[in-house]
């Protein structure tokens, strides 16, 4: 009987795409009569990327799939799918990937990407994660037809002014090839584990330009679906044998780092936090772990309630905490964070939430910064905790391939990034209020796409939008 061996499929490379103007947490602190103290460390960030006049999610995701074809010598006939995945939509039925398409046709002649495919996709910042592993299963299922896929997760984080949201801000695109012996990382099978609920944690309603909020709510179902999701994720992984637990151990044990969605730097602390809480609570360690924090574990009055009835339990709430900070100072929980999470985190600092492309970002980070610290990668897991509000999230885990280093060396966030022009806060309000036309961008545009024409000067040609290669 012939039993069909099933490709090794994954991330083969990545590029990244950051506007360069950016708004440094001390002037907004100062502006917003905010405590620096609380940006830098309560929420973890000191500068967020703004985007130009010009700029959009769509010019973003094609300067990101730009450089990752020309890093990589591809050719419009090495892909078979170009996916883009955000949920700063440009229009109700036109796709964003047509939008890239022809801003990537520019370069390489027109119908150069018509043998392709591709749609754009939505589910907040879980959207990525659902196209990346579409596309995979595309080469999985051998219809690619030897060529191989590109998913783009690009996005402008845009909240009101005077919100608690606006030092949650940021913007850019990461572009990752997906193919078959990936030099980067394989995603490991069978074991994707998603939940889905309708929320209403973060929306955007249409023709809003900056989405409704409910803070807390959002942190808290961010917590609890990524662990859910985890926990189907550790069903999965056992079951297919992927990871065998001895008596003791966590399936945390086994994960050697974590990329989490990142709305803000500290979020992914959290996460870290409330995961290992959960996976270690039930573990012989943790007698030592509370005798370190110096207290037992809190319970909710209604530990089956809802996530407002856990909310309003005001007492449980303080409690928990000040448990989760004592655990979160603990050795147990340091070893982890820096071991398996820190460096995940420190594009996210200078660059802000990318929505969609967040998560990806922080993959990035991960890669660069432990390749610098001299970290043998080769065959370490990721696990990923992807989250999108509304709400839905995804857990799955990838292994660095051997080939690793030929991608990883090349990788310089500041050179990536480039030189950036801080605003002020004066410049920055005019911009988010869009108050410049978008013909009077802050910057002169240089090797890469902009935006140059919007809508016509007939009712035909409203909504049209017309990007330009500046060199
Ligand atoms: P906030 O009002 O700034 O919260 O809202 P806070 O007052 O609790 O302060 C945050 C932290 O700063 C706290 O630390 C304070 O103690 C600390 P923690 O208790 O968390 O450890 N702090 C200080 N630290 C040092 N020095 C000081 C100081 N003062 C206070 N002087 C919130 C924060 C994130 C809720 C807000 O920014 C927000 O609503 N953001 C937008 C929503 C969001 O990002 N939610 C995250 C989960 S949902 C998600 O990730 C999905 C999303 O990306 C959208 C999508 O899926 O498309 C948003």
């Amino acid at each position: 009987m012939w039993f069909p061996v099933m490709p090794i499929v994954g991330i083969d490379d990545l590029a990244i795409y950051v506007p360069k103007l950016y708004l440094d947490y001390k002037d907004f602190a100062e502006a917003r009569g905010i405590n620096p103290q609380k940006l830098e460390y309560g929420i973890g960030i000191k500068k967020m990327a703004i985007a130009d006049t010009n700029q959009d999610s769509a010019c973003m995701a094609a300067n990101a799939c730009l450089k990752l074809m020309q890093r990589n010598h591809l050719h419009p006939e090495d892909i078979g799918r170009v996916y883009v995945a955000t949920e700063s939509s440009l229009d109700e039925s036109k796709a964003m990937n047509s939008f890239v398409i022809g801003m990537l046709e520019q370069i390489y002649g027109e119908g150069s990407f018509e043998h392709a495919g591709g749609i754009e996709c939505k589910f907040a910042c879980v959207s990525g994660s659902y196209a990346l592993y579409d596309n995979a299963n595309w080469i999985r299922a051998e219809e690619n037809n030897g060529k191989a896929a590109v998913v783009i997760v690009s996005d402008i984080a845009k909240y009101d002014i005077g919100s608690s949201g606006e030092y949650t801000q940021g913007a850019g695109a990461v572009a990752l090839l997906i193919r078959e012996n990936p030099r980067l990382m394989a995603f490991d099978q069978k074991v994707a584990s998603t939940t889905i609920k309708n929320e209403y944690d973060f929306y955007r309603p249409f023709g809003k330009e900056t989405p409704l909020v409910n803070g807390s709510y959002s942190n808290l179902l961010y917590l609890i679906s990524v662990r859910k999701a985890f926990d189907s994720y550790k069903e999965k992984a056992i079951k297919s044998g992927l990871i065998k637990l001895k008596d003791g151990e966590s399936i945390t044990d086994h994960i050697d780092f974590f990329a989490v969605h990142l709305p803000y730097r500290k979020m992914g602390e959290k996460a870290l936090a409330y995961l290992l809480r959960h996976e270690w609570r039930h573990l012989p360690r943790w007698k030592y772990v509370t005798k370190e924090v110096g207290m037992q574990e809190p319970q909710p009055k209604d530990a089956r309630g809802t996530i407002e009835s856990i909310l309003a339990d005001t007492e449980f709430m303080k409690a928990d905490e000040q448990f989760r900070r004592g655990f979160m100072q603990t050795s147990f929980y340091n070893e982890v964070y820096e071991n398996k999470m820190a460096t995940s985190l420190e594009a996210s600092a200078i660059i802000g939430n990318l929505y969609t492309a967040s998560m990806y970002m922080g993959l990035r980070s991960l890669l660069e910064f432990e390749f610098k610290k001299g970290t043998d990668l080769e065959g370490k897991r990721i696990g990923f905790g992807s989250y999108g509000s509304g709400s839905s999230a995804m857990v799955f885990s990838g292994l660095i391939q051997p080939q690793y280093k030929e991608i990883v060396k090349r990788m310089d966030l500041d050179e990536d990034i480039g030189p950036r022009q801080k605003l002020s806060m004066e410049e920055y309000e005019r911009l988010h209020r869009n108050q410049r036309a978008f013909t009077d961008s802050v910057i002169r545009a240089h090797n890469e796409f902009v935006l140059v024409k919007l809508g016509g000067t007939t009712a035909d040609k409203a909504g049209f939008r017309e990007y330009n290669y500046v060199s």
